[in-house]
């Protein structure tokens, strides 16, 4: 029987937008969907740098309207690959046509908004899904494999980073990323909702937060291209060629999880050394596991029980093995994986669900309550005070 096509609308055409590209081909070429993917519409700003992305992805039909994009009746599903501050406005706008939506994450820039977006994706009851992609590596789904089957037993703790240093320089331009108009934080959003997500899959949600944030480089030159467009209060701002910056370069978070578990969280752009460090570590009774996205294809596991005192210790397990989540769909064992395929995992799994009319996770709700968590460590930092959730 010949399967359904899903007819793919992609908004946002830089970093995101090219990865969902490279990752609907590769759902298409490798991983066997329930459905045929048509990539209908590349949608963005600069029609000449969107012609050069469709010749070079295989987009049918280039956009720079997306209001007209989302309206149309060839269009069955919308993937949002710009940043946050657009988020709310074309997932509703899409919802009300009718669309499955995919959203890049963090969901938005409010909760307000947050919770909008979650009220009209369960009314169209369509598939809505948020792009935490991180969930979708092997080595954290293993994790969550072992933690099911009660390998690490009670959880006491989780201990979450994410490091980065790309910021460290203080002539690194003023671009969306430290205008928080625009992103509506900085290491908060861009980097901790990752942890926050990746501990609510794994260990369970947040019951309060006591945070401290911290902005290190105040001003920074404006971008070359500089025109006063894409950047809202820090543009507005800008005198001679530097504007300020108004989000947080590092955010530190000390958290109580559902169950007692104690939770030690932070994300920074200024952790000169690291360049993509997302770390999670969880300790029970019976085992704790360990995972840095800079050593994706491996999950560190602690087994309390397995050895005498004297050969205890962490131990290695390449997730590699096809019986381990999502390898069935790639290489020999021990043929490493990329960043690329936890997108390429989304995306299936998207797709699935819109075939099977089923939910799938992280959906709105999931990224609604990742917000309440950014909410709620935004207000701790700001006023210096612990808030529960
Ligand atoms: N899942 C992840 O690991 C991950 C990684 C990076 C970024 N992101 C998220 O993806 C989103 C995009 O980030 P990016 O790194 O791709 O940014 P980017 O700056 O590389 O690209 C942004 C794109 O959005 C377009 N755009 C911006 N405002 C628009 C508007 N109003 N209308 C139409 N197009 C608009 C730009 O033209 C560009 O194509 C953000 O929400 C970000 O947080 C997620």
């Amino acid at each position: 029987m010949e399967k359904p096509t899903v007819r793919i609308a992609l908004i946002g055409y830089r970093f995101m937008g090219k990865l969902h590209s490279h990752a609907y081909n590769m759902v298409q070429q490798l991983m066997d969907p329930p459905c045929r993917i048509e990539l209908a519409v590349l949608c963005g700003r600069d029609s000449s740098a969107l012609k050069a992305a469709q010749e070079a992805w295989g987009w049918r039909e280039i956009s720079t309207d997306w209001r007209a994009v989302v309206a149309r009746t060839d269009i069955d599903a919308v993937d949002i690959a710009v940043p946050g501050n657009a988020h709310a406005e074309i997932a509703l706008a899409a919802l009300a046509k009718g669309k499955h939506v995919l959203c890049e994450k963090p969901l938005a820039n409010t909760l307000a908004d947050a919770e909008a977006m979650v009220d009209a994706a369960e009314a169209s009851g369509k598939v809505h899904m948020v792009g935490f992609n991180y969930r979708r590596a092997p080595a954290v789904q293993l994790a969550r494999r072992l933690i099911d089957e009660g390998r690490l037993g009670k959880i006491f703790q989780v201990r979450g980073t994410y490091l980065q240093d790309w910021a460290a320089d203080p002539n690194v331009p003023l671009t969306w990323r430290f205008d928080r108009s625009v992103a509506g934080s900085g290491s908060l959003g861009d980097l901790l909702t990752h942890v926050l997500d990746m501990t609510r899959f794994l260990v369970g949600d947040f019951e309060e937060v006591t945070a401290l944030s911290h902005t290190f480089v105040a001003r920074r030159p404006l971008p070359a291209n500089f025109s006063g467009t894409g950047l809202g209060h820090a543009g507005q701002a800008a005198s001679d060629s530097f504007g300020s910056v108004d989000v947080d370069d590092v955010t530190a978070v000390l958290a109580r999880l559902e169950g007692g578990v104690i939770g030690v969280f932070e994300a920074t752009r200024f952790a000169t050394g690291f360049k993509n460090a997302l770390c999670l570590e969880v300790h029970g009774d019976r085992g704790a596991i360990r995972f840095d996205l800079e050593r994706m294809n491996e999950l560190d596991y602690y087994a309390v029980e397995t050895e005498e005192p004297t050969r205890q210790g962490f131990r290695r397990i390449l997730a590699t093995h096809p019986d381990h989540p999502y390898m069935q769909y790639w290489w020999p064992e021990g043929h490493i994986v990329g960043y690329d395929v936890t997108f390429a995992h989304e995306i299936h799994d998207w797709l699935s669900a819109i075939i099977r009319s089923q939910p799938v996770s992280p959906d709105f709700t999931d990224g609604m309550r990742c917000q309440a968590v950014v909410d709620a460590i935004a207000s701790s930092a700001q006023k210096r005070v612990t808030v529960s959730l």
